[in-house]
C-alpha cells in the first residue's frame, strides 16, 4: 500500500486515502492494546481476524437495516469504506456488569441488567476518555440532540441484534463499544469495527472470556481465543 497516503495512524487500525474524496481505506493492524495504551504488543494475525469478524458482523447487521460506512471488502486486512466524519463519542452498551462500571460504581461483577445500559465517553486519549452524558455532549458540540437521539436508537436496537446473534454461538453480550460517523450527505453510519477487541464475550455455560480481556488480564492467548470466536460464527 501505497505510505504517502496514510491519512491516519490508530492504535490497532490505520486509514488511507483513495482517488475517491468520500471513500477511504480501513486497514487492520496486528497490534493490540490496553489500558489507553498503557500496555502495548503485536499478534501476527489478529487484524486478519478481527477485520474477517467484523465483516460478518456488519453484513449481518446492514442486512437488518442499519447503514454502515462498509463499501466493500479488498483484502483480508483492508475495507473500502465511505468517509464519515466521526463523531468524537464512544457509544457502549451494558448488559451485564464487569470492567469500568464495576470500578466506577462497585457493582459487583456478572450482574445481569435489568435493561441495557447506555454510556457515552468523550474521545479524548489525554483524558483518558471520560464518561459524559447527553448534556455534556451537547453543551459541547459534540453532536446534536437529532444526533444524539438517532445514535442512541440505532445502538439500542444494535444491541437487540448481537445480542440475539452471539446468543446463536453460545455466547452473551457482556458489553460493547461502537462509534458513528456522518457522511457528506449528512448520514449517520455505523463506522468503526465490532469484534473480540470492542466487545466482551462470555460463554453461555462456562462463563469463559472470548474477548480482549484475556489480553488486559493475561488470561489466555488472544489468537486462539479470536480463531474459537470465528470457528463458532463459520459454524453456525
Ligand atoms: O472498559 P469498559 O468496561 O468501559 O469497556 C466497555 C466495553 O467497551 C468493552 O466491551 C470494551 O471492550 C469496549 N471499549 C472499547 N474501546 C475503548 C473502551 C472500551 O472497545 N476505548
Amino acid at each position: 500500500m501505497d505510505s504517502t497516503k496514510l491519512l491516519y495512524d490508530g492504535k490497532a487500525k490505520q486509514i488511507y486515502a483513495t482517488d475517491k474524496e468520500n471513500e477511504i481505506i480501513m486497514h487492520y493492524k496486528d497490534d493490540a492494546t490496553a489500558g489507553n495504551g498503557a500496555k502495548h504488543d503485536q499478534f501476527a494475525g489478529k487484524g486478519i481476524l478481527n477485520h474477517t469478524i467484523s465483516g460478518i458482523i456488519f453484513d449481518m447487521l446492514a442486512e437488518a437495516g442499519v447503514k454502515t460506512h462498509l463499501i466493500k471488502k479488498l483484502n483480508d486486512r483492508d475495507d473500502l469504506v465511505r468517509k464519515a466524519e466521526i463523531f468524537p463519542l464512544e457509544v457502549i452498551v451494558r448488559n451485564i456488569t464487569t470492567g469500568s462500571f464495576c470500578k466506577r460504581t462497585g457493582c459487583r461483577e456478572g450482574l445481569v441488567l435489568e435493561t441495557p445500559i447506555f454510556e457515552i465517553s468523550y474521545k479524548n486519549d489525554e483524558y483518558g476518555d471520560p464518561l459524559i452524558n447527553e448534556y455534556h455532549a451537547l453543551a459541547m458540540g459534540l453532536c446534536t440532540l437529532e444526533e444524539y437521539a438517532e445514535i442512541k436508537e440505532e445502538t439500542l436496537k444494535i444491541n437487540e441484534m448481537l445480542k440475539e446473534f452471539f446468543l446463536r454461538l453460545n455466547l452473551k453480550l457482556v458489553d460493547f463499544k461502537i462509534e458513528f460517523g456522518k457522511t457528506e450527505n449528512g448520514e449517520i453510519v455505523l463506522a468503526d469495527e465490532i469484534s473480540p477487541d470492542s466487545c466482551r464475550l462470555w460463554d453461555v455455560d462456562t462463563n469463559q472470556k472470548y474477548d480482549k480481556d484475556v489480553f488486559r488480564q493475561d488470561i489466555g492467548d488472544l489468537i486462539e481465543t479470536y480463531k474459537a470466536v470465528l470457528a463458532r460464527m463459520e459454524n453456525k
